[in-house]
């Protein structure tokens, strides 16, 4: 009884959410890819436009994501193109793992994205652990060209990555799943720390569970310095 009640809340701030946002003339909003319940999740980052389906099925995408050389701190700039006469107004980019299906349920966003100018801004999103992982227009004029910068996590090694787009032309002309080439492992590629673990797993149970123990772990032995080894003992009881 509880558990029909709470959906039937969740489905109804999902509707007004989406209400409220119509048209996204200042980008994806803050909640694109936040979200209370997993089950609300955007994986397939699929504007708000109601009763609109994306154009993929109809006619291929005029658009390009290029991605330059890794940079000496590992960034990359990541330029959105439209081919020679075409445009679009809105996007949201993420970077992802490679030929990884969009709405695969535990699909990771990687690192963090930082605007080269005024026509872009990040977005937070969950399934970037604690990173920006996401990026967004700040107003619906007309586009050829939009470059960013994107930062992986540090000494962190994330296998083949792909960056993938949702790109707005008007209302009810968008399209999803706008890819990258895959991009080959660069820099760091050892074995994954724990946090790099959950970077590439964010949604596994057991990495958050390890990594939160680490954290105590750690929180525990800093206490524990600080009053002479009390902390850890009571810990231990808990
Ligand atoms: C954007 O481009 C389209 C197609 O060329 C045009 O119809 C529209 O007026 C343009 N909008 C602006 C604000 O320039």
């Amino acid at each position: 009884m509880a558990f029909e009640k709470m959906d039937f809340v969740c489905v109804i701030a999902v509707i007004c959410l989406f209400g409220v946002v119509d048209g996204f003339s200042f980008g994806a909003p803050e909640d694109f890819c936040q979200y209370e319940n997993l089950q609300d999740r955007n994986v397939r980052m699929v504007p708000g436009h109601r009763g609109v389906d994306p154009m993929n099925t109809r006619s291929p995408a005029g658009y390009r994501i290029v991605v330059g050389p890794e940079e000496a701190n590992g960034a990359r700039k990541v330029t959105l193109r439209a081919d020679p006469g075409d445009y679009f107004r809105g996007f949201f980019i993420q970077a992802t793992r490679a030929n990884y299906a969009l709405d695969r349920g535990d699909r990771p966003a990687y690192g963090t994205f930082r605007p080269a100018d005024t026509n872009s801004q990040p977005r937070r999103c969950r399934s970037a652990v604690g990173k920006v992982g996401g990026i967004t227009h700040t107003g619906n004029n007309n586009k050829t060209e939009i470059s960013f910068d994107w930062e992986p996590p540090r000494g962190c090694n994330l296998g083949d990555i792909q960056f993938v787009a949702t790109v707005v032309r008007a209302y009810s002309e968008y399209w999803v799943d706008v890819r990258s080439d895959v991009i080959a492992p660069s820099g760091f590629v050892g074995d994954r720390g724990l946090l790099c673990q959950l970077y590439v797993n964010p949604y596994s149970k057991i990495l958050q569970r390890r990594v939160l123990s680490a954290l105590r772990n750690i929180q525990t032995m800093q206490q524990s310095r600080r009053t002479g080894g009390t902390a850890g003992t009571l810990s231990t009881q808990g």
